[in-house]
């Protein structure tokens, strides 16, 4: 049984990703959105996991100056409840303390328990709202933010670990 893995996302990967894509939003990227960020973008960085050589998850963030603003983040609906997203989310804080970053931020739907239970357990707070942001449903977005400030534990010491 070989370990699960996390490698930079690349084009071959995309109908794996697309597939939980479409299985997990009512807006999903489409595969151009995916080969833009992984491809064009020079701020993205698209990451998978992959467990037995399968696409479980994935999650890509923008790296602007000092910030990382999460943009995606998606676990296979067969594979959740496993700890996956909070590897992929453990993954980029990690960094972000090693390289000094200081704010992590994300849009989240307000009616999303899963994910926020998930940010929230990584100290992110709700610091704003976006007013119907999300155009499918009309929603709010609620802001999220994680501080992480160079001589503490907020945000790198997710609950039960
Ligand atoms: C949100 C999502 C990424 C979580 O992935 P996951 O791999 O199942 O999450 P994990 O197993 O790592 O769970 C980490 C924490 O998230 C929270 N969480 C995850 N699923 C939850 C659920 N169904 N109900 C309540 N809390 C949940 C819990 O705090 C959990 O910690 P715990 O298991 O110790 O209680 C997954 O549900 C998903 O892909 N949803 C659809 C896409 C999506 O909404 N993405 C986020 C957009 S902002």
């Amino acid at each position: 049984m070989l370990p699960p893995t996390v490698e930079a996302m690349r084009p071959e990967d995309l109908d794996e990703v697309l597939a939980i894509e479409r299985a997990s939003f009512s807006m999903p990227w489409s595969r151009g959105a995916f080969l833009y960020e992984i491809e064009q973008n020079r701020v993205a960085r698209c990451r998978v996991m992959r467990d037995e050589g399968v696409i479980v998850g994935y999650l890509c963030v923008w790296e602007i100056a000092d910030e990382i603003h999460i943009t995606n983040v998606a676990v296979h609906p067969a594979h959740r409840r496993h700890g996956i997203a909070r590897a992929l989310l453990g993954g980029v804080l990690t960094e972000a303390r090693a390289r000094e970053l200081r704010l992590i931020v994300l849009e989240v739907r307000p009616s999303n328990r899963e994910a926020i239970g998930l940010y929230e357990s990584f100290g992110f707070r709700v610091t704003g709202r976006r007013r119907g942001y999300y155009y499918d449903t009309g929603e709010d977005a609620l802001v999220m933010e994680a501080r992480l400030p160079a001589d503490s534990s907020v945000g790198g010491n997710p609950r039960g670990a």
